[in-house]
């Protein structure tokens, strides 16, 4: 029985029905109960161009700059730390400490999973003791914006860091940048 157990879980954990091997962020339309009830997504017409309510651009969902790697270093973070501290704070909770950890110690408890699922690297350590302090602002909006395997064109199989830029808009993750530099003090 136990064994059957141990199996199934093993098998489970093999399915990936998302973007990635494990699924850390289930989401609610995967589950059949849901799924009926989902409109059919329509399209918008051909040539409209999304706004925001002061008509201005949306950001986050027009077609964004592709930055390099050199090119990211030398980004000036356009939003100020007073205005986004404790914004980029309530981001963290909710899309980083799983792996990350509360206090970004890069202990979160996601971190076993991500070991056991053949990742090579365990979540960084955010705060001024890991790699990230030596980093500047656009390097880590980069990292965050595009996975840390696309950023350093490394292998999107065996790097786990997730991208982001559909996920928040720009000032969402530069706010995480300014957060991030506040947990490095
Ligand atoms: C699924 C787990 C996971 C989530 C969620 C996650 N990260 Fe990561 N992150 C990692 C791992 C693992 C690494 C180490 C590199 C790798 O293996 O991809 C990393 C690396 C990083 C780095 C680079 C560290 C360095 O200096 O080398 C930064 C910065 C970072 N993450 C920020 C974030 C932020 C901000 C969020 C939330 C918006 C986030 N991460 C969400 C797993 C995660």
């Amino acid at each position: 029985m136990l064994l059957l157990v141990a199996l199934s879980v093993i098998l489970l954990t093999g399915c990936s029905r998302g973007a990635y091997p494990l699924d850390f962020f289930p989401e609610m339309h995967y589950a059949q109960s849901y799924k009926i009830q989902e409109p059919p997504s329509l399209s918008a017409p051909a040539g409209s161009v999304p706004r925001n309510v002061t008509g201005g651009p949306l950001l986050g969902t027009l077609p964004e700059v592709e930055y390099t790697l050199a090119q990211a270093k030398l980004l000036v973070n356009p939003v100020s730390k007073d205005a986004s501290v404790s914004a980029g704070a309530k981001l963290y909770r909710a899309n980083c400490a799983v792996c990350h950890g509360a206090a970004g110690l890069g202990d979160g408890p996601m971190k076993d999973r991500l070991v056991t699922a053949g990742y090579l690297a365990s979540p960084a350590n955010l705060t001024g003791a890991g790699p990230t302090k030596a980093k500047p602002d656009g390097e880590v909006f980069l990292i965050v914006t595009k996975g840390f395997a696309a950023a350093y064109g490394l292998p999107a199989d065996r790097f786990v860091m997730p991208a982001f830029r559909k996920l928040l808009t720009d000032q969402e993750r530069w706010a995480l940048v300014q957060y991030i530099r506040s947990i490095q003090q």
